[in-house]
Parts: structure tokens; C-alpha cells; sequence
């Protein structure tokens, strides 16, 4: 994609300082407007839609999928009510549809296109909490939280930090959290599940207990169960199929964190499509599709399997509202805003250009590509890929999904020395001279503008992460990204790694 850096030129202060922040007192020609904001910003901006970006998890963007979001601007519709706009009405249902379908999840669903996975998992996660409380006998919409029964949410160790941001924003605090153990992928395990679920002390209050929702048993205390498939890092999944009948032993509701890794489901790899069985039987779902769709930013979307209790947390029924009649879809009801633009009108466009078999090429390809890195980085001296999986990948696959995680390895310890916790004189700590390393290798390949890595930290360490989300980016984009990376590595382990210490 041309040939400017994939990083931005300027820092947010240099933008600032070429940007006229008098506020005007007089109106000023629309295009002058344009351009100066062009003028101003250019350098400012990230080429997130790059082949060679692969920080965090960031797709690209399809032409369909950008020329419906421009007409969703240009159109300017107003998404909240079928009367409103019935066009997006009409859109988000087939849209929603098509994404049910997708990602193989129960046709009942009802669906909410939210900002992203964040606020997808806020409106998932309060649908949770109003059928927990509901069996419990408390109406949490009407009452609040105050004297409510305590609601536990169990979740991985490795859970993304949104989830937690959404905790927070609902009330439930993040300290309702019970992380359970994870294993070396990040993948929440099974057995301290089990035991997580047994444990802990039992709840304080008296209410009754209500029979519970659809594949549930009668909850002893209100419980939910968060899990994830696409750890952040690795790309790893929790056991989907296990944790679900697990929780549900216990009343529990699920919530399956799928930003971008329920994308699975459409792989034409069975080894990847398990990586999401039992995904079904969950009963809540938070994606995106701003990450591997590849529609622009932005675009999560809420999914829910007890429609009632969807709806029953999100709907705020105005006086002014005017019945749609035909039972139309008013998205207002399943999302936290009032107001939205009409975000589903890029989501169809994207399934409608791609189609089933080039949404499976998509998501096969960015996985293959991924893999390909991962194999030649694995080969690069001093370079560890830490999320070589032990569990289900495609044939000859070295990691889970589309995400390679990297470390710089410190040099090694002068020989004799045995004890890794004791710095010698002379030489460097190994753990921390690859802390500075990964990070410097990091900084220096996404400023070198041909490609964009992103840090992290795993276990402690620092680390690298290669995410390959973009429906554009090819052979040739991440061979010449691990080219540089390679490049870099060599170039710091050569040069001044001796003084880390
Ligand atoms: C596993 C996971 N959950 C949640 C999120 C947050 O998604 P969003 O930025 O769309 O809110 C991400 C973002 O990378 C993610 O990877």
C-alpha cells in the first residue's frame, strides 16, 4: 500500500502544534476547512488499513465494507428505530443473521452492533446479570445493585482487560472476579474451574431461587462464567465445550470473549474450527467486526442467547417512540446507546462481497500467513516464538490462530554459572537483557515505517506480538516483515546487548 511509513510521522503533541486550536468567532469555507485539517493531521495518522500493520488486532478495510460506511455517513441515518430508519433496520436483521450463522451460534440469538468488543461485552455482560439476579429473584433494572445477592464472575487469569472495564461499568466491581488458572497458552483450565465453581463461601442472602434460563441447572448462588477464544497474545482458546457444561452445571451463565477468534468458526480447518467447538452452547458472545472482517472502525457486535434478558437490559422505551407496527427490529433495544449511526450497513456489505468462501480464504489465509512468520522467526537466532501451541492448529501449524508472540532471548550466562537469579559480574541478567532487547527490537522495526509490531507482556516478560488481521496483507508483506524483524535482531544482539543488566 504505497510507500509511506506504516507509522505516523508526528506524536499526538506535534499534530497539536500545527493544528489551529483558535476556537473561530466567524464561519470558514468548508473545503479551506478540509484541507487545513489534511494539511494538519497527515503525519498524525497511523496506515492502520496497511498489508504491513500487524500491531494489536486491527483489520483492514474491505472496499465494500468502506463504501457502505461512507454511505452510512453520507446517508446519516440514525439507527435507533425500525420508523427511524428503516433501512438500517432492515440491514442490522439480515446482518445479524448472517453473523449468527457464521459463527455456527443458535438462530434465536439477538443480536446489538455495538462500538467494539468492549461495549459488545457491557451489553452482553448486563443481559447476564438481569437473568442471574432474575433467578435469583432480583430485579436488578428496577432495584439496582444495592442489597442485591452478590453476583461471582469467574474468569481466566488471561482474560482480556476489557472485560473487567465492563465489570466495572456494570456495577459488579472488578474485584467480583475470581481468576481461574490458566496454562501456558493462556487457555483457562478446566479443572480449576471445577474447582473455582465448587468453592468459595456460599452467598449471605435469602431469596428464592428461580428456575434458570434454557441448557442451565438451578443456580445455587448467581453465577457467571467468563471465557475467550483468542487470547489477545497467543490466540489460544479456552475449552469452550467443557467450560460451558461445567458452568451450567452450576446455573451459571457464559459469556464467550471472541474479539476475533470466534472468527474460527468459518475456517475451513477442522483443527481451527475446534478451536471454537462448543462455542454454541455459551450463552452470551462478544465480537468485533472491526478486527477480522475487516469493516472500518467501528463495529462490535453483542450477541445473546436469551433474548428476553437482552432486552430486558438494554431497551429504554421512550414515550415518544412511535410503534414501528410490523414488528420490525428497533436497535435501540439491544445496545446501551440511544442514538447510533448505522453500523450493520458495512457488515453486510463485507459478508455480501466476501461470501462464506472468501470469509473462510480470509480468516485461512491471515492463520497461514501467521504461521509462515512463525516458522521462519522460530528459525531466526536468539528469536523465541512463545506461543508455539501444543493443542489443535492446522496441519504442520506452529501457532493457534493469527498471532505470533515473540521474545528476544538475553545472550546466555557466562558459563559456570548456574544460578539464573544471580546477576555475575560482567554479564548481564539474561531476563532483563531480553526485556530490553524484545522492546528494542519492537521500537525499532515499527520505526523503521516498513512494518508495525506491537509489545506486550507475557508472564512477566517482555514481549512481541505479530497479528495478522488485514484482509490485504500477503506473502511478500510478512516475509519482508520477518525480514526486518530478523534484521533487528541480529542488529541488537550484535551491538550493546552486553550492557543490559
Ligand atoms: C480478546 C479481546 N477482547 C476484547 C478486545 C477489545 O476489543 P475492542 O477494542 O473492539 O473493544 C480485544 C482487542 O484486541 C481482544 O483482543
Amino acid at each position: 500500500m504505497g510507500t509511506r511509513p506504516v507509522r505516523p510521522a508526528h506524536s499526538a503533541a506535534e499534530v497539536l502544534a500545527r493544528l489551529d486550536d483558535r476556537l473561530p468567532d466567524g464561519p470558514t469555507d468548508p473545503v479551506a476547512v478540509i484541507d487545513a485539517l489534511v494539511e494538519a493531521v497527515d503525519g498524525g495518522l497511523t496506515a492502520t488499513g496497511s498489508p504491513a500493520f500487524f500491531g494489536y488486532v486491527i483489520g483492514g478495510t474491505l472496499p465494500a465494507a468502506l463504501a457502505a460506511d461512507v454511505l452510512a455517513v453520507v446517508w446519516d441515518q440514525n439507527a435507533a428505530l425500525a420508523s427511524l430508519s428503516p433501512a438500517a433496520s432492515a440491514v442490522e436483521s439480515v446482518a445479524g443473521r448472517w453473523v449468527t450463522q457464521l459463527l455456527g451460534l443458535p438462530s434465536h440469538v439477538s443480536v446489538g452492533f455495538t462500538t467494539g468488543t468492549q461495549m459488545a461485552h457491557v451489553t452482553a455482560l448486563a443481559a447476564a446479570r438481569h437473568r442471574v439476579l432474575a433467578d435469583a429473584g432480583w430485579d436488578v433494572e428496577a432495584d439496582g445493585l444495592l442489597g442485591a445477592p452478590p453476583v461471582r464472575v469467574l474468569a481466566g487469569a488471561d482474560r482480556h482487560a476489557t472485560v473487567d472495564a465492563a465489570l466495572r461499568l456494570l456495577g459488579l466491581g472488578r474485584r467480583a472476579v475470581v481468576p481461574v488458572a490458566t496454562d501456558g497458552l493462556g487457555r483457562m483450565r478446566p479443572d480449576a474451574l471445577r474447582a473455582a465453581l465448587a468453592g468459595g463461601a456460599p452467598p449471605s442472602h435469602t431469596h428464592p431461587g428461580h428456575a434458570a434460563g434454557p441448557g442451565r441447572a438451578a443456580a445455587a448462588r448467581p453465577t457467571i462464567v467468563i471465557t475467550q477464544v483468542g487470547e489477545v497474545n497467543t490466540g489460544a482458546a479456552d475449552p469452550l465445550a467443557e467450560i460451558c457444561a461445567l458452568a451450567h452445571e452450576h446455573g451459571g451463565w457464559v459469556h464467550v470473549d471472541g474479539a476475533f477468534g470466534l472468527w474460527a468458526a468459518v475456517s475451513g480447518s477442522p483443527a481451527r474450527r475446534a478451536l471454537v467447538a462448543g462455542a454454541a452452547q455459551a450463552d452470551s458472545w462478544a465480537t468485533d467486526g472491526h478486527k477480522w472482517l475487516n469493516v472500518p472502525y467501528d463495529c462490535g457486535i453483542a450477541l445473546v442467547a436469551d433474548p428476553a434478558a437482552h432486552r430486558g437490559a438494554m431497551a429504554a422505551p421512550a414515550v415518544y417512540f412511535p410503534p414501528d407496527g410490523a414488528g420490525q427490529l428497533d436497535p435501540v433495544d439491544w445496545t446501551p446507546e440511544f442514538s447510533r449511526r448505522a453500523r450493520a450497513f458495512a457488515v453486510y456489505a463485507a459478508l455480501r462481497s466476501l461470501g462464506r468462501a472468501g470469509l473462510r480464504e480470509l480468516v485461512d489465509r491471515c492463520c497461514d500467513l501467521a504461521d509462515h512468520a512463525a516458522h521462519r522467526l522460530a528459525a531466526v537466532p536468539g528469536l523465541s516464538v512463545l506461543n508455539a501451541t501444543d493443542g489443535p492448529a492446522a496441519p504442520g501449524g506452529l501457532v493457534p490462530l493469527n498471532q505470533v508472540l515473540l521474545r528476544v532471548d538475553g545472550p546466555a550466562r557466562r558459563p559456570g554459572c548456574a544460578r539464573a537469579d544471580i546477576p555475575s559480574r560482567g554479564y548481564p541478567d539474561p531476563a532483563v537483557a531480553g526485556d530490553r532487547l524484545t522492546r528494542e527490537v519492537t521500537a525499532a522495526v515499527t520505526a523503521g515505517g516498513e512494518a508495525y509490531l506491537t509489545g506486550t507482556t507475557w508472564r512477566g516478560q517482555a514481549a512481541m506480538r505479530l497479528s495478522v488481521s488485514n484482509w490485504a496483507t500477503t506473502l511478500a508483506d510478512v516475509d519482508r516483515a520477518v525480514d526486518v524483524i530478523a534484521a533487528a535482531v541480529a542488529a541488537r544482539r550484535a551491538g550493546g546487548a552486553g550492557d543490559a543488566r
